[in-house]
């Protein structure tokens, strides 16, 4: 791929304010003339960059020649992957991929799409309670859309498919090697999670990183776009659902919300031809919530810092909760 080649050759930099060329190559620069930068900055895992163009506005997520971050590099393959060949089937709001590339040798990915800053707001914008509660149901009413289109889809299969068995596996090799303060839970929730899957009989795509930050509002109204899938996947309706209430909720606002966004969830979920019974929607929670507490600890094993730690005390105090 030509474009590719282009940015093998482009050489030098640091991630923001380095050289132009580096942050747009040369053959995209060919195939979209005029485009100008607005402003760039860095986050945790990716880089960005806003642009004008005679086409509109552009938006780039970029992973910086020198990050040699292997576990950044692929979640860029995710998102890029999930953009290219699921998000154009569904009618969750995202911003269309409009080029990609990814090079492996260096651990350098890039994907563009338009800029939806000048459209739309996130959720800092939203300023009284009242606000923030209707823009909360909004997050369960996207994510129910997400979960209904995909459910037990045809598309989900080869990379996309659903395999339970390799993430028993998977959670009895955490189980067997953890070693620090909550391995007797790791043991615990990895003995459960057989009987929980068999008892959530349906897949479907999670977004993986679901919180209020993933949504941008149109300020023309209008259901809200869904961005940042990076750590999308093949899984059940509930770890999307425990993450949003057991992850990203503390206890104050679960005891304030979970009963208001698990009805908001059933109805956008039935009115997307998905319905799930109270009952069921308790079982699809309790496996998300085990599901949630191997993937916090496994993400806090690996980075120790304080959100992580909160968000490990958060889930476990919940799967405590729950076995009360
Ligand atoms: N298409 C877009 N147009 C305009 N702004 C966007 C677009 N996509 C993302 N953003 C903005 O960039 C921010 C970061 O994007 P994203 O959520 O995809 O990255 P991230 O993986 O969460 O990065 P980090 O973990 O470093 O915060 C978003 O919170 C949003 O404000
Ligand atoms: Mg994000």
């Amino acid at each position: 791929m030509a474009f590719l080649e282009d940015a093998r050759a482009a050489r030098g930099g640091g991630p923001v304010g380095h050289s132009w060329p580096a942050l747009w190559p040369a053959g995209l620069r060919r195939e979209l003339p005029g485009v100008r930068r607005v402003e760039a900055w860095e986050g945790n895992g990716a880089a960005f960059a806003r642009f004008t163009s005679p086409s509109g506005p552009l938006f780039l997520k970029y992973l910086p020649l020198g990050w040699r971050d292997a576990r950044a590099y692929r979640r860029f393959g995710r998102e890029i992957a999930y953009l290219r060949d699921l998000a154009p089937l569904c009618p969750v709001r995202h911003a269309p991929l409009l080029h990609a590339a990814q090079e492996e040798g260096r651990l350098r990915a890039h994907l563009l799409t338009p800029d939806l800053l000048p459209e739309t707001h996130g959720w800092g914008a939203f300023q009284t309670e009242a606000q923030r509660g209707a823009a909360l149901l909004d997050v369960v009413r996207v994510m129910a859309q997400l979960h209904a289109f995909w459910a037990n889809h045809a598309a989900l299969r080869g990379v996309w498919a659903w395999h339970p068995g390799a993430l028993l596996r998977q959670a009895e090799r955490i189980a067997v090697k953890a070693t620090g303060p909550n391995h007797q839970t790791l043991r615990e929730v990895s003995a459960a999670l057989p009987d929980l899957l068999q008892r959530t009989p349906l897949h479907t795509i999670a977004h993986g990183d679901i919180h209020s930050g993933q949504l941008l509002w149109p300020v023309a109204g209008g259901l809200p776009f869904l961005i940042d899938y990076g750590q999308v996947h093949t899984s059940i309706p509930g770890e999307d659902l425990a993450h949003l209430l057991y992850v990203r909720l503390n206890a104050s606002e679960r005891t304030q919300w979970a009963d208001t966004l698990r009805e908001a969830y059933r109805e956008e979920a039935a009115a997307h031809g998905l319905s799930l019974s109270p009952a069921r929607l308790r079982h699809e929670e309790h496996a998300g919530l085990a599901l949630n507490v191997l993937g916090t600890l496994k993400t806090a094993a690996r980075s120790p810092g304080s959100g992580v730690q909160g968000a490990v005390q958060n889930v476990l105090a919940s799967w405590a909760e729950w076995l009360a």
